[in-house]
């Protein structure tokens, strides 16, 4: 039987956190994941910090894109209370803030979603990682070929996870093969029984985003994908042993 699937906990623990704050991250740890995936973007004033949408709009009290806005702005948002009401005094946390606290914790996966500014979000982003000594335990992502050929050019030895979409699968094992990557991370309704045997073949490991009801991790599970995006890691844990 083999070894069940990582537990990934997708923006942290969000289904039960306000996503990609330091709140998701603790719970996530608290609930036994394996790995934290966060999202990560430049301000105005090119600090990266860990928020998923382009906007400010849905998940903080702020409006407009987080380009246009300076570190300054942002950190004084509310970033919880769309949630719960009480979380009225979360914060969108700066890449530093979080890998300063979870990376000597827990493998952290970074998903880069650079705006124009890719070479600014990769350097900063690097400079990071670099400060906190977390190569070993940070997994870089992004969908922008861009971004991962310039995280692997400065840095050879970083860890890439290769997100790839329907359509993009030729693509996505060619820029794997060029980065040394460890995984291929596909959507949920990719994988099948001879996409985790191709990528086995090639010595990728399979991370399938973003399962959150207990028969699909099941069913990820029996067809042998190494790891789960969930935003309930705990799912994973207790319904993803292998059958
Ligand atoms: O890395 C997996 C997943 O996070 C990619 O999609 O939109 O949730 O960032 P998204
Ligand atoms: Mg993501």
């Amino acid at each position: 039987m083999q070894a069940r699937p990582l537990a990934i906990a997708h923006r942290g623990a969000s289904g039960i956190m306000p996503e990609n704050t330091r709140l998701a991250f603790v719970k996530a740890l608290d609930l036994g994941a394996d790995a934290l995936e966060f999202d990560v973007q430049l301000t105005r004033d090119e600090v990266p910090v860990v928020i998923h949408d382009e906007t400010l709009d849905r998940t903080t009290s702020g409006t407009g894109a987080v380009a246009d806005h300076d570190l300054a702005d942002i950190v004084g948002l509310d970033a919880g209370s769309w949630f719960t009401a009480s979380y009225s005094n979360v914060t969108v946390p700066t890449l530093e803030e979080v890998l300063s606290t979870f990376a000597p914790k827990i493998t952290c996966n970074i998903e880069l979603k650079p705006d124009k500014r890719v070479s600014q979000l990769v350097r900063h982003a690097l400079t990071v990682v670099a400060r906190f000594d977390a190569f070993a335990n940070v997994i870089f992502s992004s969908f922008s070929a861009d971004a991962i050929r310039e995280i692997h050019k400065h840095s050879p030895d970083a860890r890439i996870g290769m997100l790839t979409e329907r359509g993009g699968l030729a693509r996505s094992f060619k820029l794997a093969a060029e980065t040394g990557a460890e995984t291929l991370n596909p959507p949920v309704g990719m994988v099948d029984r001879s996409l985790v045997t191709e990528c086995h073949e090639r010595g990728l490991g399979v991370l399938a985003w973003t399962a959150n009801e207990k028969g699909e991790i099941a069913l990820l599970s029996a067809l042998g994908v190494d790891g789960i995006f969930s935003d309930h890691p705990d799912r994973v844990r207790k319904q993803g042993t292998a059958v």
